[in-house]
């Protein structure tokens, strides 16, 4: 594409990735790069309308079908609209959550891994990130920090229960082992500046 970087921010509820997505892109600003922050669900105007349908109302009001295929077409316009138009300009993108997270989230019920990957090679022409920061923390830790940001308000997906996000945390940390040149696990423990420093040493070779 061009000299432009895509690095996404994945991890559980609470692992600091929107905090820390502010922290690197800022530091990244200071040499002089060009930095596009985004998020999923959401980041174009299109993927933040159906953010707001994927994230509130009651816990079942799409099946797992509907909600893959929402955070599927949420995705695609996302990247057609946001992430492709900066990298082609030369910019560097930084998103917090991605595609790992629809396989770890949505990828573990009834439909497998291959189905979320087929789904995003529909959507998306299988487009990839250079690189993906997993931030792991202790389970308790991210609890206690998701309940200290979101109090007793979580949304639709952030709010189900604890095993369903240790199996989570189970997938994402196997894309870390399965894929370790794309995917790399970084500890978000300790001091957030000591974390920042954790991920740009784990972005150095990509840096201009
Ligand atoms: P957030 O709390 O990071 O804003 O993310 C919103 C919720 O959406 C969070 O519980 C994770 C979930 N999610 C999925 O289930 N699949 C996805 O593909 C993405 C991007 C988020």
């Amino acid at each position: 594409m061009s000299s432009g970087r895509f690095i996404t921010l994945e991890g559980g509820e609470g692992a600091g990735k929107s905090t820390q997505l502010r922290a690197l892109a800022a530091a990244l600003r200071v040499r002089g790069m060009e930095v596009v922050e985004t998020r999923e669900p959401g980041g174009s105007e299109g993927a933040e309308a159906i953010r707001a349908l994927l994230l509130t109302g009651g816990a079942d009001r799409w099946s797992p079908y509907a909600e893959a295929l929402l955070f599927a077409a949420a995705r695609a316009d996302h990247i057609e609209k946001t992430i492709r138009p900066a990298l082609e300009r030369g910019a560097w993108v930084l998103s917090d959550r991605f595609l790992d997270s629809s396989r770890a989230y949505q990828g573990q019920g009834v439909l497998s891994d291959a189905d979320i990957l087929t789904l995003h090679r529909i959507g998306s022409a299988g487009f990839l990130p250079d690189r993906t920061l997993l931030l792991t923390l202790p389970e308790e830790e991210a609890t206690d920090r998701a309940k200290a940001r979101d109090g007793d308000v979580s949304d639709r997906i952030g709010g189900r229960a604890n095993d369903f996000h240790r199996a989570v945390a189970d997938a994402f940390a196997r894309f870390a082992r399965e894929e370790s040149e794309r995917v790399r696990a970084v500890d978000a423990s300790g001091p957030a500046e000591v974390v920042t420093v954790r991920l740009l040493e784990t972005i150095e070779d990509l840096l201009p």
